[in-house]
């Protein structure tokens, strides 16, 4: 098999949950976003909001809601940055959601680049079965009606290591 910077990039990102309290630039977060704005998404409807919080206090309360429905994990009280990344149901209502998420991707791959960490906090509610985690979310970050959280994600430097396992390849492919 090939390797190159993207692959050894998809392999090597791994969810992180604790951050050193090092703050994170204002230039990392600005690539780390301009690699959600080259998502692909479909027909290029571009359907997202991407909130960028550095507020403590909203960090607390995004916490207690995602208590609710989500282990604990320390890293959405303590990272220095958390993106919201957001997508409008009505811009794109088949699709919003891909979106969402590969944007979300993009940015863990592009804070994976630039010797940053993140993991996906994963509050998007498909059927209204997550105690309105992502309905209280959405209003602590001002989201308007028909914009949908399909995703929170802290960014930080990584406090600890941690190795994550996939199945093998051949249990997952179908070859015709
Ligand atoms: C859609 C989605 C939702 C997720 N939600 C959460 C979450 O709410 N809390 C959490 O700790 N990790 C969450 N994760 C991270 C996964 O647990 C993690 O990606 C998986 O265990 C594999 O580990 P790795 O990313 O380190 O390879 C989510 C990941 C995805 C893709």
């Amino acid at each position: 098999m090939h390797s190159n910077k993207i692959i050894e990039a998809i392999k090597e990102r791994r969810s992180i949950f604790k951050f050193k309290d090092e703050e994170v630039s204002k230039d990392s977060v600005d690539t780390i976003l301009e690699a959600g704005r080259w998502a692909p998404s479909y027909a290029n409807l571009q359907p997202w909001k991407f909130v960028v919080i550095r507020d403590k206090e909203i960090q607390d309360q995004l916490c207690k809601i995602a208590e609710k429905i989500t282990i604990f994990r320390e890293g959405l009280e303590e990272a220095p940055v958390v993106i919201a990344v957001a997508s409008n149901q009505d811009k794109d209502p088949s699709h919003f959601v891909e979106a969402g998420a590969v944007a979300t991707q993009n940015m863990a791959l592009a804070a994976h680049s630039l010797g940053l960490s993140s993991y996906w906090i994963g509050l998007f509610d498909i059927d209204k079965e997550k105690k309105s985690a992502e309905k209280e979310a959405k209003e602590v970050l001002d989201l308007p009606e028909d914009y949908r959280l399909i995703s929170l994600l802290p960014v930080g430097k990584a406090d600890h290591e941690r190795t994550s396992e996939r199945d093998e390849l051949e249990e997952m492919v179908i070859r015709k």
